[in-house]
């Protein structure tokens, strides 16, 4: 069958060259793409959130599937506009309706449902600018850290963790008062949770659902951790502390409570969920969902993945997930992420990029690459490209990945030089 696949960063290139590789993949478009899916697919001009165009080209190109890579087109309600259109409603898309959605769009929409299903999170109050006040008197009953997020998106940045009660206060008021714009026209303030994140990831049909590896990603620019917030700067999968006992308690806790909550609300749900989890002493709680797969931890996720995941998203969209298998790879992938110099704040675009020589075992995923007239790669954006190893061990894997990053080389490239170390300490230690 012909697919179209929305996106086009690193998440968009693992994806595309899994779903290349499988003898079900007829044509595989990617809208817009990057210079990597490019080499797996044909890359088209079309922006995802113009859902006239995206359906134009699908009955134009006789796609059967489409794959939604980031958030926006499912919170606009892309999964309602093809079942809502006659033509369209026999083509496949891989997502959540604009409800199910909502799991992301909308912190308080996330917490509430939590809240009605019993699912552990931070505990939490939502205000707007008419209940600034006791938005005030809820924080001063919390014990610092105070954490306060925009209800709706807000490009990743949406989220502030003050020490301070007095700064905690201000800003809640200036994120009521426009902040990060309509997007935090409601505030969530909720307790802070001490523990280690992971991100876990679940296929579901709105009823059957399988766990795809999990991974943990690397979300900050600066080594240890600090510094300000990136869009991720590299990922490792599998977790170590993420073992058979704590992985059950994520599935009876979080996934099965999540899904069969999702079935009694009637909210469509038929594609990836994506839950941030924080482990508090061995106990998971939810940090956030996302109702898509993350990016940079696809890149270390996919390459696990050896069942065909074409025929797993058809079965998907079909309802049908109980009859597939999934079966993981079970060495360790480490990807590691190289952005522009600048990034998260203002980069440059545009310089040649030398991406060396190909190594064993390692893939090398396109983020924000393009290719010139001529043909030569590009810088475009501030991830530029990551290279995800897999390994028996997770020394192993980083040795590799790392390896493979040295020649890769562009004017002003930067990369964490950390990644994984926490995972290593904490085995160490466990030894
Ligand atoms: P979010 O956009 O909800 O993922 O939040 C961004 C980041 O803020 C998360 O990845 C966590 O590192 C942190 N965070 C969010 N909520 C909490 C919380 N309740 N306690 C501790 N850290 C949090
Ligand atoms: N890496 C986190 C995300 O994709 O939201």
């Amino acid at each position: 069958m012909n697919i179209l696949l929305l996106g086009s960063g690193g998440r968009e290139h693992a994806m595309a060259h899994k779903i290349a590789g499988s003898p079900l993949c007829g044509k595989l478009f990617i809208a817009p793409g990057n210079a990597g899916t490019a080499a797996v697919g044909e890359n088209v001009k079309l922006n995802p959130e113009s859902f006239e165009a995206v359906a134009s080209f699908v009955l134009t190109h006789r796609v059967e599937m489409v794959v939604v890579g980031p958030e926006a087109p499912l919170v606009a309600g892309i999964v309602d506009h093809f079942a809502e259109t006659p033509a369209l409603r026999n083509v496949l898309v891989v997502g959540p309706t604009r409800e199910g959605a909502q799991l992301e769009g909308s912190k308080d929409f996330a917490k509430a449902f939590m809240a009605r299903h019993g699912i552990p999170t931070a505990r939490y109050r939502t205000f707007t600018a008419a209940t600034l006040a006791e938005g005030e008197r809820f924080l001063e009953g919390l014990k610092a850290p105070y954490v306060l997020k925009a209800d709706g998106l807000a490009a990743g940045k949406g989220v502030l963790i003050e020490n301070d009660l007095a700064t905690a206060k201000a800003h809640l008021k200036e994120m009521l008062g426009g902040m990060f714009g309509r997007a935090s026209d409601s505030v969530v303030v909720e307790e802070y949770l001490d523990g280690i994140e992971l991100s876990v990831f679940v296929l579901t049909d709105g009823v059957h659902y399988l766990l795809l590896p999990e991974a943990k990603d690397y979300k900050r620019i600066g080594e240890g951790d600090r510094g300000l917030n990136t869009g991720g700067m590299g990922s490792v999968s599998p977790v170590p502390f993420a073992d058979k006992a704590f992985m059950k308690k994520v599935e009876d806790r979080i996934v099965k409570p999540t899904v069969r909550g999702l079935r009694e609300e009637k909210i469509g749900y038929r594609g990836f969920l994506f839950l941030g989890l924080m482990n508090c002493g061995g106990d998971p709680y939810v940090i956030e969902y996302n109702v898509r797969m993350g990016d940079p931890e696809t890149e270390s996720v996919f390459p696990r993945i050896k069942s065909d995941v074409v025929e797993l998203l058809e079965h998907t969209c079909r309802g049908t997930l109980n009859e597939c298998r999934l079966e993981v790879d079970p060495r360790t992938a480490a990807c590691v992420m190289m952005v522009a110099k600048g990034y998260p704040e203002s980069y440059r675009k545009g310089d040649a990029i030398d991406l060396g020589q190909d190594a064993e075992g390692v893939q090398v995923f396109h983020c924000g690459t393009r290719l010139d007239e001529e043909g030569r790669l590009l810088t475009n954006g501030g991830r530029v490209v990551c290279a995800t190893a897999l390994a028996p061990s997770l020394p192993e894997a980083l040795l590799k990945s790392y390896n493979r990053t040295h020649s890769i080389r562009w004017d002003g490239r930067y990369l964490r030089l950390d990644i994984g170390q926490d995972l290593l300490k904490l085995m160490q230690e466990g030894e």
